[in-house]
């Protein structure tokens, strides 16, 4: 509802939200800021705007809290297959050359921003397919919402969220529980979820491969570019980059090269070509 924030607050939970992590509020959006705090205030039992804000800078826990309740965690298993295609058909046997020569055997792909776990482990089922037996993967998996990770981690989907699944990777890589779908064991296990703010290093190294869906849509140029510069230095020299179908690097001065396919627009770094 408009007006439960003066413009001076909206100015002070914005900047707050924006420097904790890169998540802008503008005048289009602040009913949903809006709404959000009307409920953590709620939660939190207090009467006003200001001292939930003081709370804020006291309190860690809560400026969590806070930018959990901001996100938007929609997702879905397989989103945009296109995707799924090009790192099948473009991506997968681009890197297996490079990895030969490399002498290396392991995969490493993150997932940054993948809210409730359908995208690492749509990842996890297409690359334990696809990968040759004599190569080892590891997906990383990182989010700054607690609740969605919570549900990531369980691995656990009820029937109406399964929907993107390939039927044979539903019978092979999830198992019927009560009134849905479990994520089973041997994809779990290539899925490693870790509560991280894109906002700051992630001190991961050595990644081939980085899915940012859906996630710097919210972020405002400057925060888009600083996050891209972090993403590049945790990436091998040969690797490659997914960003949702609303984003992109046009217009940011950055050394990603645009990679045209068939299925998919993507990024790569390339300082071996
Ligand atoms: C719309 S979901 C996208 C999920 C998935 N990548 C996809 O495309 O289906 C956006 C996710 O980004 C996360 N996110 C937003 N800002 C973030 C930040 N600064 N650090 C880490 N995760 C962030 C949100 O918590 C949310 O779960």
């Amino acid at each position: 509802m408009a007006g439960f924030l003066t413009d001076e607050e909206f100015q002070l939970f914005s900047t707050l939200i924006y420097e904790g992590s890169g998540i802008s509020f503008s005048a289009s959006n602040r009913p949903i800021l809006e709404s959000r705090l009307r409920e953590r205030l709620k939660l939190a039992k207090l009467a006003s705007v200001r001292a939930y804000y003081d709370q804020i800078k006291r309190d860690q826990e809560e400026m969590k809290q806070l930018l959990d309740s901001v996100t938007t965690n929609l997702t879905w298993f397989f989103r945009y297959d296109g995707h799924f295609t090009a790192l099948e058909q473009i991506v997968l046997p681009d890197l297996l050359a490079y990895k030969k020569k490399e002498a290396s055997r392991n995969l490493k792909v993150w997932s940054a921003g993948c809210s409730t776990g359908e995208e690492p482990y749509s990842i996890a089922m297409l690359l334990k397919d696809k990968l040759p037996p004599d190569f080892t993967l590891e997906v990383i998996a990182s989010d700054l919402s607690l609740k969605s990770l919570m549900v990531a981690k369980e691995g656990f989907y009820a029937e109406s969220r399964v929907g993107g699944v390939p039927e044979k990777y539903l019978k092979r890589f999830l198992e019927v529980k009560n009134d849905g779908h479990q994520i089973t064991e041997q994809v779990k296990k290539l899925v490693r979820f870790d509560y991280h703010n894109l906002k700051y290093d992630s001190g991961l190294s050595e990644v081939d491969v980085v899915f940012c869906r859906n996630v710097i849509i919210y972020f405002d140029a400057a925060a888009q570019a600083e996050v891209m510069g972090r993403f590049w230095n945790a990436m091998t020299p040969h690797s490659f980059l997914f960003l949702g179908h609303s984003e992109s690097l046009f217009g940011m001065e950055t050394k990603f090269e645009f990679v045209k396919t068939d299925w998919a627009c993507l990024y790569r770094k390339a300082l071996d070509s």
